[in-house]
């Protein structure tokens, strides 16, 4: 089989739906989290869900509870609102809630819901935020954004993917994922962020640098949020980057470490004469 077919064959292409949702969506519906049991029958008949998925999302839930991945509710109910086993390969289905990454093609990852709890909840996203994701892969991180505020753009740099992903959307739309439609999509070197739709109350980046792009510190907005793997190649700890606005109107930027360990992201690539060429690492 060669890459492309063996891609093909365990793509994460939009799946035929087994069922629509059967309730619309609203931002004041919330599963029930006092027992497993609850939480499964309620996402059956709301979301029209496979029970054996949502038993797996359940315990991941109870685990990233414990473990502090989440800060408060709202961002517990985006985790298990959001259908993380939709964007990994029809291979992981069954692994999709999983502790660790997994491959999606294309030589990236979709990352560990460990590190996307974790960072979501370090830029703790407000309803009506605009929220900037630099690295789509998958569509999980935008998704679980999705279920934390209506105003959420995501760039990734791989055409295919890109496109792939934008196709999963798509038909979760179609399918009565209503949510799924405060994500805008866009092909292209994210380095450069989104100035159009700038600035940003809130940015999450989850490819790895060895700096804080200074395009996306300036289309973040003053007192906004930032969430960042920096580093060298393979090494990134996780930055949480306040742009603060000192009384005098200037601008202070300070970082502090969300998360004790070191983790290897997929490194932030560039764009040249629309191939991806290189990493945005090393002297500027
Ligand atoms: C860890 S992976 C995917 C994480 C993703 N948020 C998810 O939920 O699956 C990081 C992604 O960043 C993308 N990426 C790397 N450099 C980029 C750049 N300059 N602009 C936009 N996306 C980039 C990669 O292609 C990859 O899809």
């Amino acid at each position: 089989m060669t890459g492309s077919a063996a891609i093909l064959a365990g793509a994460a292409l939009p799946r035929q739906a087994s069922a629509n949702v059967p309730v619309p969506y609203s931002w004041q519906q919330s599963p029930p989290t006092t027992s497993r049991e609850a939480f499964i029958s309620w996402m059956v008949a709301n979301r029209g869900e496979d029970p054996k998925i949502v038993a797996m999302r359940w315990d991941r839930y109870l685990f990233l509870k414990t473990n502090h991945d989440f800060v408060n509710d709202r961002n517990g109910r985006a985790f298990l609102l959001n259908p993380r086993d939709e964007f990994v390969m029809k291979r992981d289905i069954a692994r999709a809630y999983d502790r660790d990454f997994h491959d999606i093609g294309f030589g990236v990852t979709i990352s560990g819901p460990l590190v996307v709890s974790r960072m979501t909840s370090t830029i703790d996203v407000q309803f009506g935020e605009k929220v900037l994701e630099i690295g789509t892969g998958s569509g999980n991180q935008s998704g679980y954004l999705a279920n934390l505020t209506d105003k959420v753009w995501t760039i990734e740099i791989i055409k295919p993917l890109a496109e792939r992903t934008r196709g999963i959307y798509d038909n979760l739309i179609s399918r009565g994922y209503t949510e799924f439609k405060a994500i805008n999509t866009k092909q292209t070197d994210g380095y450069y962020g989104w100035e159009e739709a700038g600035p940003f109350d809130k940015i999450i980046v989850t490819c790895g640098i060895d700096h804080i792009p200074p395009p996306l510190l300036s289309q973040l907005r003053p007192n906004g949020l930032m969430v960042i793997p920096v580093g060298p190649p393979g090494a990134h700890v996780i930055l949480k980057i306040v742009k603060q606005q000192n009384p005098d109107g200037s601008i202070r930027v300070a970082r502090s470490n969300v998360y004790n360990k070191v983790v290897p992201f997929v490194p932030f690539t560039k764009l040249q004469d629309d191939v991806v060429k290189g990493t945005h690492d090393g002297p500027r």
